[in-house]
């Protein structure tokens, strides 16, 4: 029996083969590598010495997914694949709903069919919305304030709604806080496509020359510096939390949220000083006006997934600027980087 990995090819879902191949789990990727690139997941095989097939499947093709469901014993799907650009998804909501949900929807339709009632699904700290107070728990009220933040909320309502009609489904809502870093062997990371949206890639690309400098969205947030607090989790942390909950969907039965995060914040300033120390680089910045739609502090409370999962994070800031320097310094052009310096 395998498990199959929608989104395999991608910065968490390549990260999240590894652990899972090293777990000892036999897996099949699907990705319609829309943003992730097939070396990724020559890379996974080169690290962990391990094979696997994967398929250049989109969801919204239920054809080609129900060959893969018929070819292949599926225990479990850990369900990565989607949009997750905000600002594209204000500007292409349909696009965000019709692959995100849509795609969502025939995943589950093709898993009822064949059987498979095992899911765990990558949601983000973004269904919470403005919140309120931090740190923040699963039980806060959840919203969303884009159309890519609302497809990760309604796509946990639809699964907690199947398991509201059929109490066979196991369901994990991962709520990501901000995954950075990269494998420890910078061999694999995040290869975003275009010039980065979020701060960790931004800062990495100014480091290696690729960009001049970084603009920090606003410094005066109720924060320790003025600049926006978040809630930076090592991609590898992140990427064992899968397992955790996988094991978890295996064994029990019921939809439940957990966070993965570390609990602790650190502002845009912060980030740049562990930054500029962990890669021995200075990164120019600029402050700018707050970027619209960003809320000032957003950490969180991950002690559910601590006593539920038995996962907590445990990689610090430093190792996580170090391996996001590791990778994009190995890897200028990411993936399409022909040469590796050592
Ligand atoms: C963003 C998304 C969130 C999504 C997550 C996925 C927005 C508003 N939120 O989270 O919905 O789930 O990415 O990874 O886009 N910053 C700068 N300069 C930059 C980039 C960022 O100062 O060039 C600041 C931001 O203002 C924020 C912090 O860095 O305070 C982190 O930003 P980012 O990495 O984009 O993550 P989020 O906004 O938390």
């Amino acid at each position: 029996m395998a498990i199959l990995v929608t989104g395999g090819a991608g910065y968490t879902g390549s990260h999240t083969c590894v652990e899972l191949l090293a777990a000892g789990y036999e897996i099949i990727v699907l990705d319609n590598f829309s943003n992730s690139k097939p070396e990724s997941l020559n890379r996974v095989k080169e690290l962990t010495e391990k094979d696997f097939p994967y398929y250049k499947v989109d969801l919204l093709d239920r054809r080609s997914l129900r060959d893969v469901f018929s070819n292949h014993p599926i225990e479990a799907v850990i369900h990565l694949a989607g949009l997750k650009a905000v600002g594209e998804s204000t500007s292409l909501p349909l696009h965000y709903y019709h692959n995100n949900i849509t795609g969502t929807l025939i995943l589950c339709d093709v898993m009822k069919e064949y059987g498979v009632k095992n899911m765990v699904f990558s949601s983000s700290a973004t269904v919470y919305g403005m919140p309120e107070r931090v740190p923040i728990s699963e039980d806060f009220p959840l919203s969303a304030t884009n159309p890519y933040g609302r497809t990760k909320l309604m796509i946990e309502e639809i699964l907690c709604d199947l398991f509201v009609a059929d109490s066979s489904w196991s369901i994990s809502l991962l709520r990501y806080f901000n995954p950075i870093g990269a494998h420890e062997s910078g061999r694999i990371g995040e290869d975003p496509s275009g010039i980065p949206s979020n701060l960790m890639p931004f800062i990495t690309q100014v480091a290696v020359g690729k960009l001049n400098e970084l603009l920090v969205f606003g410094n005066d947030y109720p924060t320790v510096d003025g600049s926006g607090v978040r809630d930076y989790i090592h991609v590898v942390d992140l990427a064992q939390g899968h397992v955790k909950a996988l094991e978890r969907v295996m064994s029990s039965k019921g939809v439940d949220a957990f966070n993965l995060g570390t609990g602790t914040g650190y502002s845009v300033l912060q980030m740049i000083a562990a930054f500029e120390k962990a890669a021995a680089v200075k990164i120019p910045y600029k402050i700018v006006a707050r970027r619209p739609g960003d809320v000032a502090i957003c950490y969180a409370d991950p002690s559910k997934a601590k006593k539920e999962l038995d996962w907590m994070a445990v990689r610090g800031i430093e190792e996580m600027c170090r391996d996001s320097w590791s990778w994009q310094k190995k890897n200028p052009d990411g993936y399409d980087t022909k040469v590796i310096s050592k």
